[in-house]
């Protein structure tokens, strides 16, 4: 399915808030059958096997016989299976958008997703890419290929502004790393968090000199050297990235790690020839993979990568269901549960 028609449909029409799901009781769950992706390497199935203590069956489309209730690890829910015999999903992604999109999501089910150590690569890939263009990769290698000798200037990012769309697991991880080299971090959040004390300044997560809301960053988008955007797809973040957005630019690089449908490709490409957008690096896009005549690949000064910068690995998966696992043991809500109504 392209991103661009996603939508979470767990959104309630009417604006009003659901209760959690409760968690899976440790009585449902002891007689629960384990379903996987086929896909899963079969000894990360068989680290899930040992931890949970079942054999696992395969996620198809066609739910097992009996009343026997279920829980799942892997990427996909048939709709087949989106009934109240699901107690738990572990998502072997970060982004949920796809399963929430694919159909209503059943109200008694858990949902936790694996986040692991893509925050470190993702935000070694937005350095990365940053510090190529502070460094004139690019054009030194294509000196290189003319076998031509010419000093070029570069750039020093400390002192920058990198302007961090989401202050979660990766916008964190992306601000505490450009903070490590100087960097200035200010972090755009859709939550306004303050200290407990009534009165108490906005609370600023590690990793950010600032913290500010989406509906105030004009001012921040205009000064910023570096636009990261971190954003999940939701029903707020579909075209997050659109024309006004955009026109408040005034020469960043702008980089997308997030999710391709936050960012409006007209808009975009606007930007760019305007030059407000110096440059773009996306890692994702409205429609993956892009077909060779996909007109994403003409954008002026642009360098599309294949959603690659946040691969999961097994470890990822294992230690976060482990750890989610033991939470629901414990009878607590695992961290990286995903609110199905917010949409991330
Ligand atoms: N490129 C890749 O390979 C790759 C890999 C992994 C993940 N991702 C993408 O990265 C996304 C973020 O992952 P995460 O683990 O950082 O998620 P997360 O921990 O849930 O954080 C999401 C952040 O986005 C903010 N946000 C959500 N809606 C917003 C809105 N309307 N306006 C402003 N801020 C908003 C949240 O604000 P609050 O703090 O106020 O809630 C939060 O800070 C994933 O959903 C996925 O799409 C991409």
């Amino acid at each position: 399915m392209s991103e661009s028609s996603v939508r979470p449909r767990s959104l309630l029409a009417c604006g009003l808030p659901l209760p959690p799901p409760p968690l899976p009781a440790p009585g449902a769950l002891e007689q629960a059958r384990l379903l996987v992706a086929p896909s899963l390497d079969a000894g990360l199935v068989r680290e899930l096997e040992r931890i949970t203590g079942r054999r696992a069956e395969p996620l198809t489309d066609v739910p097992p016989p009996s009343d026997a209730p279920l829980f799942c690890v892997g990427d996909a829910l048939p709709d087949a299976l989106r009934t109240d015999r699901l107690l738990w999903f572990h998502s072997v992604n970060a982004g949920t958008d796809p399963l929430l999109a694919a159909g209503p999501w059943p109200a008694s089910a858990l949902l936790t997703r694996t986040v692991g150590r893509m925050g470190e690569r993702i935000a070694q890939y937005v350095l990365g890419w940053m510090l190529a263009e502070a460094q004139s990769v690019p054009e030194f290698a294509e000196q290189h290929a003319r076998a031509h000798w010419e000093r070029l200037p570069s750039e020093l990012v400390a002192g920058q502004t990198a302007l961090i769309y989401g202050t979660g697991r990766i916008g964190a991880a992306v601000g505490r790393l450009l903070a490590a080299c100087g960097v200035r971090t200010v972090g755009v959040a859709r939550t306004t968090r303050y200290g407990p004390e009534p009165g108490t300044d906005r609370t600023v997560p590690p990793g950010f000199d600032r913290v500010i809301g989406a509906s105030e960053d004009t001012e921040a988008l205009g000064e910023a050297r570096w636009v990261i955007s971190t954003l999940p797809l939701t029903a707020a973040t579909e075209g997050f990235f659109g024309a006004a957005r955009l026109a408040a630019v005034r020469g960043s690089t702008f980089v997308n790690v997030g999710r391709g449908a936050t960012v409006d490709l007209g808009a975009l490409e606007t930007a760019l020839r305007e030059g407000r957008v110096r440059r773009a690096v996306l890692d994702v896009l409205p429609v993956e993979p892009a077909a060779p005549e996909d007109p994403v690949w003409r954008l002026p000064r642009t360098v599309i990568t294949s959603h690659s910068s946040g691969i999961t690995t097994d470890e990822d998966v294992l230690g976060d269901f482990t750890a989610a696992w033991e939470s629901v043991a414990a009878g607590r809500r695992p961290e990286l549960t995903v609110d199905v109504v917010r949409g991330y």
